[in-house]
């Protein structure tokens, strides 16, 4: 199976931000803009006027993922914007995740469902077949530098174990908290693309950073 790796730009360096993205163009497989809005999740991170300029040098499929409370809001714009991959939360969407997916494909986007760790994997199940990829957070989403839950691996494993029982396809991606430590133990569980923030931003040399996480 393919794996990918998706930088996180919430740990790159926003005063040389065209540096950051064009290590992703370069050596990286997937761009993560992390969208946060304060109520969602405790942290506040970057909207469009980030974005729309990323997207000006972006080569690479920029991934959005939305940690906020009205999602739907924003498809139209990341569509404009030529993002590749939308996610956002379940615990967001609510009843409406089938119809948020619906919409995100209608626009020509990949349309993914994120959880974090304490929403049981179970529920992601009704969307086998709905949704293009699951975005299972290994840490609780928010904040980059934390520390990877261990317990996420087992449940990318039910996870993918559903999917392939049911003959579908889908994009497991983790984010939070990979490391070359995990990265491997990652990818075996049925991971296909991995985001990392820390790991590649605060490493000495990221494009060898991306290389090692991906070949490990
Ligand atoms: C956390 C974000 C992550 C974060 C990952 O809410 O969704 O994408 O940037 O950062 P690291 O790799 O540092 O855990
Ligand atoms: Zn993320």
């Amino acid at each position: 199976m393919e794996f990918k790796i998706a930088p996180s730009i919430l740990a790159a360096d926003f005063l040389h931000l065209e540096k950051d993205i064009r290590l992703v163009n370069e050596c990286g497989d997937v761009i993560h803009l992390d969208v946060m809005d304060g109520s969602l999740v405790p942290n506040i991170s970057f909207g469009f006027s980030v974005i729309d300029q990323v997207a000006k040098i972006a080569r690479a499929p920029m991934d959005a993922h939305l940690m906020v409370v009205h999602p739907e809001r924003w498809f139209e714009r990341l569509a404009a914007d030529r993002v590749a991959m939308c996610s956002f939360h379940l615990e967001a969407a609510g009843d409406d995740t089938a119809e948020f997916l619906g919409r995100i494909r209608a626009l020509g986007m990949q349309a993914g469902v994120a959880i974090n760790p304490d929403v049981p994997v179970e529920r992601l199940f009704p969307y086998i077949g709905k949704a293009d990829y699951f975005l299972v957070m290994s840490v609780f989403a928010g904040f980059g530098g934390q520390k990877f839950i261990a317990e996420s691996l087992t449940r990318v494993a039910a996870l993918r174990a559903e999917i392939e029982k049911r003959g579908e396809q889908a994009i497991i991606e983790v984010d939070g908290g990979i490391t070359l430590a995990n990265v491997r133990q990652v990818r075996e569980a049925g991971v296909n693309l991995a985001v990392a923030g820390s790991s590649v931003y605060g490493a000495s040399d990221p494009a060898a950073a991306i290389r090692a996480l991906r070949e490990a």
